[in-house]
C-alpha cells in the first residue's frame, strides 16, 4: 500500500548553522516542499544582513532538493524602513519572551513597548509568530500566556498571529475565539504527555519547550489535528541538539523529529481512520493561512516496517530504534 502527499509543509523548523545545518536541513528538504525557518541562532537573525546571509546558507543546501525556506526575523522593535525592506523576504517575525527557551535571551520582556512594531507589522501584513509561554510554573506557562494572545488579538485585529507549538486544551479552544489567531502543533505533542518525559526514567530526548502536558491536552490537540482544524498547521519544532547536550545534567530543550515526522503522522492518522485529512493538516491549511504557493513535490510513503535509526550524525531522533509501519517509498 502507498500513500502520497502533495507538497507537505513544516511551518516551524530549526535548521541551526554550520555542521548541524548541513546534517539536518536535507532531512527536512528531502521530504517537505517548504518550511518556516526559525531565527533563534547565536546571535539571532534580527537584521536584513543576517537574514540574507542565513537564507543563502540554507539555500545552498536546500535548493537542489526543491525546497522553499520561508525565512523569519527574530522579533525586536524594528524601524519602518527595516520592515519595508524585510517584508518580501520573510513569512513572519518570531517573538520570544526573553529567556523562555533556547537562545531567546535577547527576546522581548514588555510587549506593550513594542506597540509601534506590532502596528507596522499589521499595516504591512507581516504575520507575528509567537512562542507563547510565561515564566510561571512550567505546566501553566502556556495557559497563562493566553491572556497575552488575547491582548494581541484584540489590540491588533488585522495582525495575523500564530501561536507556535501549542500544547494545551486552552490553546485549542482559544483558536476559535479570534479570526486573526492561528496555531501550529508538533508531532510529539500529539503523541506524548509529561508522563512519557518524566513519569518513569527521565527521557531527555522527549524534553522540549513547551513541555508535554496532560492527557486531556493531548486529546484536544489530537482531535483538532485529526479533523484538520482549519486554523491549525503542522509545525514540527524539530529542534536538534548534539547528543552530549541532551544526555547530560542540564539537558537542552528540543525534540528532533524532522526525518520521522511524516511517516509517524501517516501511521497516526491511519490508526484513527483520518488519513484523508492529513493533506489538509500538512499543507492546505498553511497555504491558505499564509497565502503561499510551495514548490510542487510529491512525497510518497509505502506501508512497510521500518526501524528508525538510533542516530542521525550526533543527533538522536524521536522514537530512535523503534519500528514504524510506514516509511518513504524506495528508502
Ligand atoms: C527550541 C530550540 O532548541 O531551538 N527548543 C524547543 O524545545 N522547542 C526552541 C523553541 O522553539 O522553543
Ligand atoms: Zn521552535
Amino acid at each position: 500500500m502507498e500513500f502520497s502527499l502533495n507538497s507537505p509543509l513544516d511551518m516551524h523548523i530549526h535548521f541551526r548553522q554550520d555542521k548541524m545545518l548541513e546534517l539536518v536541513a536535507p532531512l527536512t528538504a528531502k521530504y517537505f516542499a517548504g518550511g518556516v525557518i526559525m531565527p533563534n541562532l547565536v546571535p539571532p537573525v534580527d537584521s536584513i544582513d543576517k537574514l540574507d546571509k542565513y537564507r543563502s546558507e540554507v539555500e545552498q543546501i536546500t535548493s537542489p532538493l526543491n525546497f522553499e525556506p520561508y525565512m523569519t526575523l527574530f522579533f525586536r522593535q524594528y524601524k519602518e524602513e527595516e520592515l519595508l525592506a524585510a517584508k518580501d523576504k520573510i513569512i513572519g517575525i518570531k517573538l520570544y519572551p526573553a529567556g523562555v527557551t533556547t537562545n531567546s535571551e535577547s527576546g522581548i520582556s514588555d510587549l506593550k513597548q513594542a506597540d509601534s512594531t506590532f502596528r507596522m507589522m499589521q499595516e504591512l501584513g507581516i504575520p507575528l509568530l509567537v512562542h507563547g509561554e510565561t515564566h510561571g510554573f512550567v505546566m501553566d506557562r502556556e495557559s497563562e500566556f493566553i491572556s497575552v494572545y488575547q491582548w494581541l488579538a484584540e489590540n491588533y485585529p488585522n495582525l495575523r498571529i500564530t501561536m507556535e507549538h501549542i500544547t494545551t486544551k486552552d490553546a485549542v479552544e482559544f483558536l476559535d475565539r479570534y479570526e486573526n489567531v492561528f496555531a501550529t502543533v508538533t508531532l510529539q505533542h500529539l503523541l506524548i504527555t509529561l508522563n512519557d518525559v518524566a513519569g518513569g526514567l527521565l527521557q531527555p530526548h522527549l524534553f522540549c519547550k513547551p513541555i508535554a502536558k496532560r492527557p486531556e491536552d493531548r486529546e484536544a490537540l489530537l482531535e483538532a489535528a485529526l479533523e484538520a482544524h482549519p486554523k491549525l498547521m503542522f509545525g514540527s519544532d524539530s529542534a536538534p541538539h548534539p547528543v552530549h547536550k541532551k544526555e547530560s545534567a542540564g539537558c537542552a530543550a528540543g525534540v528532533f523529529t524532522a526525518p520521522v515526522a511524516i511517516p509517524i503522522l501517516v501511521e497516526l492518522f491511519e490508526k484513527h481512520n483520518k488519513l484523508e485529512n492529513l493533506q489538509t493538516f500538512l499543507s492546505e491549511n498553511a497555504r491558505r493561512i499564509y497565502k503561499i504557493l510551495p514548490p510542487e513535490k510529491t512525497t510518497t510513503l509505502s506501508k512497510q516496517e521500518y526501524t528508525i535509526p538510533v542516530r542521525y550524525g550526533e543527533v538522536v531522533p524521536f522514537r530512535a530504534g523503534e519500528t514504524v509501519s510506514w516509511w518513504y517509498k524506495d528508502e
